[in-house]
């Protein structure tokens, strides 16, 4: 089987391919990635030398190398490529609109001219909005994203939708909660709070800390959405979820136990404008109807994670320079 994946060289993108070329000697793929801050190279180093793996550089907006690559007719196009941090969408928008809206339709478009028989467009659970404090989103619940980042993610999802309707493409959308795991960009909470906390630099926590999310290891979503590409039905939408709750303010205490490190580190900072309090996925309709369970706990992913930032101090080093630092200023400069 002939994969394009788009976006294979951030955190979940390459994951997944890491996973998908060990797990399946018959799988080749290629990996379209613009490298912008969040792609790096080092994540796919181990496979340089694989026959059964390509890069190219290039953004899923140029319409030229997007067919040149779909002219190969590979049988599944899926898109990981992003931008997908709501604290920089909130910054500004632009890049949000352009990759992950535009983007998404160059790929569409690529899928009818060459009769891709599949396009996997991989969403999130930011789409459906906030939840109070009980229940769940189901596929059924309406979306009403509330930041950029998750606006323009719902966007793209409808579009996937039309061309389902109306051109009859075969498209299945998923929606993931919160990841984590190796690989993660440091400026999502955990690998922030983890590589902060190891710095002995301040944690900002945004708000009370009681906001909530549903976390789920990276590899359960690659596993899941092996199976969504593989056996989904078209025009679907499948969640995701690792149903796995937690207090935000609760991560980055056991973060801080776990390193042996002091509470005082915590600092309370400016809420994040619009931010979504609560998370939750109800990913029956995967379980029922495809039998993905998340295997891995809770307790057990993050003392693999934070081992591996343990482990992998250059490249989270490597990152926090330059760009990073700029963003960090302006971000959290005046919080
Ligand atoms: P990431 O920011 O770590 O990686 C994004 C990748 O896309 C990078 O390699 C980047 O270089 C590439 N990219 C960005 N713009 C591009 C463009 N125009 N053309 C080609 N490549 C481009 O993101 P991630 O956390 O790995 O998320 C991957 C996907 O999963 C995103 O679509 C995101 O919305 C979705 N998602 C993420 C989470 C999460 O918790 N991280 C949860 C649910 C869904
Ligand atoms: P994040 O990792 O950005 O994921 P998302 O906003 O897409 O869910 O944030 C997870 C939660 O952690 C969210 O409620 C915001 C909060 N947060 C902080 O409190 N401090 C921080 O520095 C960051 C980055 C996030």
């Amino acid at each position: 089987m002939n994969i394009l994946v788009t976006g294979g060289c951030g955190f979940i993108g390459s994951n997944f391919i890491i996973y998908m070329l060990g797990k399946y000697p018959d799988v080749n793929i290629v990996n379209l990635d613009l490298l912008t801050y969040a792609g790096n190279l080092e994540n796919l180093k181990s496979l340089e030398s694989s026959p059964r793996y390509r890069f190219a550089r290039g953004d899923i907006t140029d319409r030229d190398i997007v067919s040149v690559l779909a002219s190969e007719k590979p049988q599944a196009i899926v898109n990981f490529a992003a931008e997908s941090h709501v604290d920089r969408s909130i910054i500004d928008p632009s890049a949000f609109i352009k990759t992950n809206i535009m983007g998404v339709q160059v790929l569409l478009d690529a899928c009818r001219e060459f009769n891709i028989p599949r396009f996997v467009q991989i969403s999130t659970d930011e789409v459906y909005g906030s939840l109070g404090p009980v229940g769940s989103f189901s596929e059924s619940n309406p979306l009403e994203p509330n930041s950029p980042y998750s606006a323009s993610k719902a966007s793209a999802d409808l579009l996937a939708h039309a061309y389902f309707k109306t051109y009859g493409l075969d498209v299945v959308i998923t929606r993931c909660s919160n990841n984590y795991g190796p690989y993660q960009f440091p400026e999502k909470l955990i690998p922030l709070m983890i590589t902060n906390a190891l710095e002995d630099k301040v944690l900002p926590v945004y708000g009370d800390g009681l906001n909530v999310r549903d976390w789920i290891h990276v590899l359960d979503h690659c596993k899941a959405v092996d199976i969504v590409m593989r056996k989904g039905l078209p025009g679907q939408v499948y969640n995701i979820g690792g149903r796995c709750e937690y207090y935000n303010i609760d991560i980055v205490r056991l973060i801080i136990n776990k390193l042996g490190k002091s509470e005082s580190l915590i600092k309370f900072v400016k809420d994040r404008p619009g931010h979504d309090r609560r998370y939750c996925m109800n990913a029956d309709k995967l379980s029922s109807s495809l039998g993905w369970e998340p295997e891995i706990s809770f307790p057990e992913g993050i003392d693999q994670t934070i081992q591996w930032y343990l482990d992998n101090q250059k490249w989270w080093e490597g990152i926090k320079t330059g760009e990073y630092l700029k963003y960090y200023d302006t971000w959290y400069g005046d919080r």
